[in-house]
């Protein structure tokens, strides 16, 4: 019970101060997340007051990487970073590696261990995801070909720590982790490291197999089979067991992290076309986790060692904003593209943020990294979230400083690599755009054929397509056999078919239905129907009619009104035939 309690106080607390910092820091005009993580350091051990129950902060922290991660699997086009490749890759591995050893070099200074050195060092050349993504969104830069560089190269920065979490318990026994902590297969020497690394890659091998071959063709089908009974709140619940369940089954089942699994999750998702759905379905729980992972942050974060170390802090926030920025900088230039994306992705990328908390806290718990340590990476994240905005001002400031000062050096630099390389982005955007242009034609041609669809909203008309079953007939063909049971309404795309009355048979053509009357009854068969011509037709099965009928009652009244007057035609013809037969 006292669980449960603290479990609600931790979540309640958490939101209510999150709320009330995050509004502040809005009208400070700094980003919300400030808000959010000072709330987490006034709900923290470090400050008077109130303070929450650090470890369930901590698991629900743990819930908002899924869901980030999930997030940012859902945007991600394996084709954007193909076309980025040649700048992303070699940038942020090449970052990785210098940062690491300016990480390292401080903390040679510091006195601290190698393997403290790499903790440190790779929890600082990492850049902050959420930060980045919320600057682009707000500079309406996610399009841009400077935006999608520094995204891929996030990405691929993201990815390189996926790795490191991975690979960092393997390794902690060399590099002087406590044993105990470390795996204990690692504790007993070369071979066993060597043992334990050949699992991991195997490990992480069999779960790429599975991400590649299987997760594109069954997350899809559970989505469009979930798609398909139009249930709202079933649709969201789905999203969140495949993100959830993908990111804790693949970190029991093949020793990946959370983080990782959310990522695949995400990305085998952003295959289907439903992906749009499942990202604004799981859009406002990913931000209120999201949230309690900054909360969960500050938590951790003791005030005091900006004044007990105000020039380490000072040290670690150079090598952050200065120290990474350059040497993205540098590698750009280097790499002969523009001076503007160079000074773009330094600009965008000069923070650190979820990652190196994880990587910190790993490092502690392998025993590597010292307490002081994770102080001075939350110290320099929080500083350098703090003073991105400014970070972005500068950046825009240099751009128009160069420009004016050396023009045509801006403008000429690294121009053809650019030129390429935003063709390449453009080509891509449509294909993208002419998979969703295809996607609409559908659905323009399905009002077109059948205008008593365009009376219901859009989404229901793409639930249509998907409850849709595509159903062919030869001439000839008995497509209803009278007295059966109604097992679905016909929509007749191309085509006609014939409805065999007594008399003469009335002729139904493409933008007709007919089956509606079982339906509707519950009864039977009224009549034969049968194919006059190749047909199309998109069936509506017997529950998907009942439902979506159900939501749609205008539609279903439309329906019903043209079955009643069938019924009529027919009772009417057939006291016409009577009295014929009679005279
Ligand atoms: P149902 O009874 O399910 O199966 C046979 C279908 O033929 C019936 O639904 C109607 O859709 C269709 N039908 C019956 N009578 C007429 C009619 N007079 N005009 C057009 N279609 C009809």
């Amino acid at each position: 019970m006292h669980q449960e309690v603290s479990l609600l106080a931790t979540v309640a607390i958490g939101f209510v101060f999150a709320a009330v910092f995050g509004y502040l820091a809005d009208r400070l005009r700094l980003p919300p997340l400030v808000g959010y993580l000072v709330a987490g350091i006034m709900m923290g051990p470090y400050t008077p007051g109130i303070v929450a129950d650090a470890g369930l902060a901590s698991q629900l922290a743990e819930m908002g990487v899924i869901l980030l991660m999930f997030g940012v699997g859902l945007h991600f086009s394996a084709s954007d970073l193909l076309a980025v490749r040649g700048v992303a890759v070699p940038g942020a591995l090449g970052r990785i590696l210098l940062a690491t050893l300016l990480g390292i070099g401080l903390c040679s200074l510091w006195g601290w261990g190698l393997g403290a050195g790499i903790v440190f060092g790779l929890s600082l050349s990492v850049a902050s995801t959420v930060v980045l993504l919320k600057a682009l969104e707000e500079h309406n830069q996610v399009d841009s070909v400077n935006g999608r560089v520094t995204v891929g190269w996030l990405i691929v920065e993201d990815l390189a720590m996926v790795l490191a979490l991975v690979l960092l318990p393997a390794f902690s026994g060399v590099l002087g982790g406590n044993a105990d902590a470390a795996d204990a297969a690692t504790a007993g020497g070369g071979l066993a490291i060597t043992l334990t690394i050949a699992i991991t890659l195997l490990k992480v091998g069999a779960f790429t197999v599975m991400a590649i071959y299987f997760g594109p063709k069954v997350v899809p089908w559970i989505l469009t089979l979930v798609a398909r009974t139009g249930s709202p709140e079933l649709f969201t619940l789905s999203v969140l067991a495949v993100a959830l369940g993908i990111a804790f089954g693949s970190a029991e089942i093949f020793g990946v992290s959370f983080a990782l699994g959310a990522f695949v999750a995400g990305v085998v998702m952003s295959e289907s076309h439903l992906s749009h759905r499942a990202a604004a379905d799981s859009l406002p729980l990913q931000n209120a986790f999201a949230v309690l992972f900054f909360v969960s942050v500050g938590m951790l974060f003791d005030p005091y060692v900006i004044i007990r170390d105000p020039l380490a802090v000072a040290a670690v926030l150079a090598l952050i904003i200065f120290g990474k920025s350059l040497i993205g900088f540098l590698i750009v230039i280097l790499l002969r593209f523009p001076i503007s994306m160079g000074l773009s992705v330094a600009a965008g990328l000069a923070q650190i943020g979820e990652f190196s908390f994880i990587l910190a806290s790993l490092g502690v718990s392998l025993g590597l990294l010292p307490r002081e340590g994770q102080d001075l990476i939350l110290a320099g994240a929080i500083l350098s979230i703090i003073v991105n905005p400014l970070v972005l001002l500068g950046g825009d400031w240099l751009q128009k400083a160069v420009h004016r000062k050396w023009p045509s050096l801006f403008e000429q630099y690294g121009k053809s690599k650019h030129d390429a390389l935003s063709r390449e982005l453009d080509r891509i955007r449509k294909i993208s755009e002419d998979r969703n242009r295809q996607h609409q034609l559908e659905m323009q041609q399905l009002i077109e054929t059948f205008p008593m669809f365009a009376q219901v909203d859009e989404n229901s008309q793409e639930e249509l397509l998907l409850l849709f079953r595509p159903k062919v007939a030869s001439p000839g063909e008995r497509v209803i056999r009278i007295g059966d049971r109604g097992d679905g309404m016909y929509f007749i795309s191309s085509g006609a078919v014939e409805v065999q009355l007594e008399d003469d048979p009335v002729r139904l053509q493409a933008g007709s239905f007919f089956g509606e009357m079982a339906l509707l009854s519950g009864g039977r068969r009224t009549a034969d129907v049968i194919a006059v011509d190749f047909c199309q037709f998109l069936v509506l099965e017997r529950r998907d009619f009942n439902v979506f009928m159900s939501k749609h009652p205008a539609l279903r009244a439309a329906v019903s009104d043209m079955a009643k007057e069938r019924k009529a035609m027919n009772v009417s013809r057939r006291k016409r035939k009577k009295s014929l037969d009679a005279t």
